[in-house]
This record gives C-alpha cells, structure tokens and sequence, in this order.
C-alpha cells in the first residue's frame, strides 16, 4: 500500500502567511502540519510516499527531504495548476501504478493516526474508504450520507443545503478503481475536478464504497482559528522538555518545553507552552497554549493562546491573545500619545486594535 500526501493548493484562506510558504508547513507547537500526518503514514507501516506539490514545491522538498526522517521514501509529484483533488490523483496516475493507496491531505489533522483504518480497509478490502466525523458547520466540507450499515449512500462537495452532519474528513482509502473514477468526472462549480464527485461516481456504479465515522479529534487546518486550536490540542499533550536556560526569577507552570540555548529571564511561562531553540523571553509572561518558535524574541510582552513562527520579536505589547504571527514579524510597541496605532501589514493582513 502507497500513501499520497497532497501538499500543493494556494491557501487562500490563511494568507498572508501562504502567499510566500506552504500552508500544510505552518506549524503547530513547533512542527509542520504536514508532518504530523507523514509520522501516523509511517505509523501505519506505509513507507512509500507520494508527496503532490504545486507553487511551494521547493519549500515542501527543503522541510521533508528524502523522507528518511520519517522512515519512509519521497517521490515528489509536481501538479502544474490547483486543478482539484481528483485532479491530484490523474496526476500521480503513474507512480500509483495498480497499488491501493490511502491519500492523505497534507493540512488535516487526526489526533487518533490513520493505524486502524488501514487495517480495517485492507481486511475488508472495499473498493473506496472514506471517513466521516460530525461537524456543526457542514457545508464548509464534503458530506455523507450513509445508511444503517455504514455505507454510503450520497456525497456531495459543500452543499448548500447539507443532507446530514456528517463531514469528509480528508483522508481516503482507495483501490485502483478510483482512477476510472476521476477520469470520468467533470469540474464542480468551483472548477476543480472534486475527489468527492468521483467517489459519489463509484456509488453510482454500484460499487463497495464504505465509511468509518470517527468520533477522535480532527480538523482541517485551513484557517487561523483552526490552527490554533489544532495547537491547543497538540500542546495539551506535549511533553516538559528542560533544555535551555531559565534563570531564578522566572516561573515555570505547568507542562512547558523548552528548547536547546533557548533562554528565559524575569519571565513567566504558562504552560503547556512550547518554546523553539534560541529562542529569548525576557520581561514577559508567554502561555497558556502559545507555540514560539526558533530564535524568536519575546520582551516585555504578554502572549497567550498564540502561535509564532520563527526569527520574530515582540516587544513591549501587552494582551497578545489568539494570533498567528509570520516569520521574521516585528511586533513593538509605540511610544507616542495620544495613543496611536503604526502598522505596516502585509496583503491579506488581518488586525484587531483595541481601540
Ligand atoms: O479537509 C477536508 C475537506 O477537504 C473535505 O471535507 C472536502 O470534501 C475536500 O474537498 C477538501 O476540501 P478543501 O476545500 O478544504 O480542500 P483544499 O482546497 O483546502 O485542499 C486540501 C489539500 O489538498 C490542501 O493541503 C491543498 C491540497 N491540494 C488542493 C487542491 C485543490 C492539492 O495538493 N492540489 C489541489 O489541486
């Protein structure tokens, strides 16, 4: 069995930050999204990967390599254009060949690994798989309809109108018979060929396509308050990690990770926390669920229920709460009266001020 993990797309929805980078690389209490579900890939006993990329393919190829730090081996399957997810499949037609596969897309995330729903697919050995999990906004994902026995009886992309609660999650099981699907379906109204449309094909054909529901934590990672949570729930389980420096008056509550020649003074760190390596916090109180990662300064600074990505400062800003800041991102403080708010924000930015 071959896993494809699909890592191109545009973002959109989590712009800035993806007009430069990945959006499955943002990471979550330090680690890409992506590589969360190439870890429970390899858990699975799966080791050989096709990674689908787009515009971001260097970076994808930079953080992931050859995949010898998963334990499993990349081939990387440029997709010229965001054509759909199904779209992603008569790509990788090739190096598929006639294996099943479990395709994986590279911004979800389930806490649970995929472990025992591959062993249930490759016992049972249906033609297609899918996952279902309840959600309370339905129309913002793939839904299902299934009857009494698990099978599916009707999918539909982000329908108006959702015939029940149940949402796709984004990863699918799948035998050859999914490429005569794909190959037979045409674009949905958002003009992508829509991997929901060619597994609602194999129902049409009456084939053996069945559902798992899954009640474990899931989430697709797509917008900024589904990251956060996703790192609030990624932190909740991390483990305390002592390696960088923390001088006498500072405070460590609760779980609290702590990077190599990362150094912590006259602070206070509220865990669960996780702080990247080389990373500075002085003055400040940073926690609980804040993710900061590599060489980031934190001075005189209040930060809670965030994320930021590396080499960034803030400084001298109070009530930092449930943000994501960039790489490389200045966050100071003004000094001048009356008060007044000096931003410089990228395309796509979004800020609220208290004003
Ligand atoms: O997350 C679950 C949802 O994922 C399902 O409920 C939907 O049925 C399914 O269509 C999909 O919806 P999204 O609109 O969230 O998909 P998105 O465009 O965000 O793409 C998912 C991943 O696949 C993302 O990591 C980018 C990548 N991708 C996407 C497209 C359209 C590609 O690699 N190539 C593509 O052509």
């Amino acid at each position: 069995m071959k896993a494809l993990v699909l890592s191109g797309g545009a973002g959109t929805r989590l712009r800035p930050l993806t007009h430069t980078s990945a959006k499955q690389l943002v990471p979550v209490a330090n680690k890409p999204v992506l590589f969360y579900g190439l870890e429970s890939i390899a858990a699975a006993g799966i080791t050989e990967v096709g990674i689908i990329t787009g515009d971001t393919d260097q970076e994808v190829r930079a953080a992931v390599g050859d995949g010898s730090a998963f334990g499993i081996t990349v081939t990387y399957l440029r997709q010229e254009q965001p054509l759909g997810l199904a779209h992603a499949v008569l790509t990788a037609r090739e190096w598929l060949g006639e294996d099943d596969f479990v395709m994986f897309l590279g911004d979800n995330f389930l806490i649970d690994g995929i472990e025992p729903v591959v062993a249930e697919f490759t016992g049972a050995r249906p033609d297609a798989q899918i996952l279902l999990t309840k959600v309370t906004d339905p129309s913002a994902f793939g839904v299902g309809e299934v009857d009494g026995d698990g099978k599916v009886v009707r999918l539909e992309e982000k329908p108006r109108v959702p015939r029940s609660d149940l949402a796709l999650v984004g990863i699918y099981l799948f035998t050859p018979a999914i490429h005569e699907a794909v190959s037979s379906i045409t674009p949905s109204r958002r003009g992508e060929l829509e991997i929901t449309d060619a597994i609602q094909w194999l129902i049409e054909q009456g084939r053996d396509v069945r559902s798992t529901l899954i009640d474990g934590y899931w989430k697709d990672t797509g917008t900024v308050d589904d990251l956060l949570e996703v790192n609030r729930i990624v932190l909740e389980r991390l483990p305390a990690r002592h390696e960088g420096t923390v001088d006498e008056n500072s405070e460590i509550l609760g779980r609290v990770s702590v990077g190599p020649n990362a150094e912590i003074r006259n602070s206070r760190i509220i865990g669960p926390v996780v702080i990247g390596s080389g990373a500075r916090i002085n003055g400040s109180t940073v926690g609980p669920f804040t993710s900061v990662a590599e060489d980031c300064q934190i001075i005189d600074s209040e930060i809670e229920y965030s994320i930021v990505l590396r080499d960034s400062r803030i400084e001298g800003v109070h009530g930092v709460e449930a943000s994501l800041i960039g790489r490389n991102t200045q966050v100071t403080s003004a000094p001048w009266t009356p008060r007044a708010h000096r931003l410089v924000l990228g395309d796509h930015s979004t800020a609220r001020i208290s004003a």
